[in-house]
């Protein structure tokens, strides 16, 4: 038995992916810029078992069933076809945030799992080969394979599709206060949204303005410029909402909360506090701020009666394998 353990990070886009040109080998219309988020991780223990007759999926302590496990199993198969095996695997997966709540826990999980499970078959994969790997499982997996502050080159086939690390996690001192309104299962996922966006009329506009914006996200991170950061961080969230609310059927990430807490960090940044607002595909809110203003503004938004939980986040590093086995 060949056994490996993962640990991934989650991931905060400021340029976000949404929409495919490729669905079926998750290629994007876009480029996307992302952080790590050091505390927000999947652990991933894959075994390839010759004694199982089927994969055996854990996640969270729970058997996976039905969309989520076929999900899981073809990652392993596309595993087992790089490394021309058959033979089962046993996976314990175990996030240690809320799932399927705007965190994007299969950022983490994908990239955990494709390290995993190359490692268990005997493979070992250069970055750019796992990056191509993990985005096959889910887009934004690709980008939580390499550390620090990433880029995912669209490309225009799966050979070129792939992220970069544009800069290490030690580069700027940031932070994401992830300020969590909801702990619920998002309504509709990701995969779901990204189909849905050629259906939105704002979706050419959209990408119309991004090589501009891209160009402007490296500037501000390379000369670590903030309010510069800040402003194309919120017009881009923005705009993903407004895609999904404008696709047919729209979709709605939009919560009371969600508002109640932007609007009081709008108050806040009047007042002279350096915090940006930014969205995924779900209900919590991501406030991006330096690190000397992470603990007030944490407990900040622990005031707000909205917030269940808050996280604060430093840049994260590249996926890695860990000692301890899930099993
Ligand atoms: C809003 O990577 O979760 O978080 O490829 O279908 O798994 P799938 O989608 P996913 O989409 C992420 C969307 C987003 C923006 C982003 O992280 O870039």
């Amino acid at each position: 038995m060949n056994r490996a353990t993962a640990l991934a990070c989650a991931n905060i886009a400021f340029i976000k992916y949404w929409g495919n040109r490729d669905a079926a080998l998750r290629l994007p219309l876009n480029n996307s810029i992302s952080m790590n988020l050091d505390h927000a991780t999947t652990t991933t223990t894959v075994a390839f078992d010759a004694t199982l007759n089927d994969d055996e999926i854990i996640i969270g302590g729970q058997a996976a069933n039905d969309a989520p496990r076929a999900r899981v199993v073809a990652h392993l198969d596309r595993v087992r076809a790089l490394a021309h095996i058959e033979t089962r695997a046993r996976v314990h997966s175990q996030n240690n945030f809320p799932m399927g709540a705007g965190i994007a826990s299969s950022a983490s999980a994908f990239a955990a799992l494709s390290l995993a499970a190359t490692r268990a078959a005997g493979l070992e994969l250069s970055e750019r080969e796992l990056s191509i790997l993990a985005r096959q499982g889910s887009g934004s997996a690709c980008r939580s394979i390499p550390g620090g502050f990433v880029e995912w080159l669209a490309g225009t086939e799966s050979a070129n599709s792939y992220a970069v690390p544009l800069a290490p996690p030690t580069f700027w001192d940031l932070r994401d206060v992830i300020v969590v309104v909801s702990t619920t299962e998002k309504r509709v996922g990701s995969t779901d949204g990204h189909a849905a966006a050629p259906t939105s009329p704002f979706l050419a506009t959209r990408l119309a303005a991004l090589p501009a914006r891209l160009a402007h996200v490296r500037r501000a991170l390379f000369a670590r410029d903030l309010a510069a950061l800040g402003v194309a961080l919120e017009q881009d969230a923005l705009e993903l909402h407004f895609v999904a609310m404008t696709s047919i059927p729209p979709i709605y990430y939009w919560s009371p909360g969600m508002v109640r807490v932007i609007d009081t960090a709008r108050t806040w940044r009047a007042e002279g506090l350096g915090v940006y607002f930014t969205l995924d595909a779900g209900p919590n809110v991501h406030l991006i701020c330096e690190a000397k203003d992470a603990d007030q503004i944490a407990a900040r938004a622990r005031a707000i009666p909205d917030t269940h939980q808050v996280i604060i986040n430093a840049p994260g590093g590249a996926a890695r394998l860990v000692p301890e086995h899930l099993f």
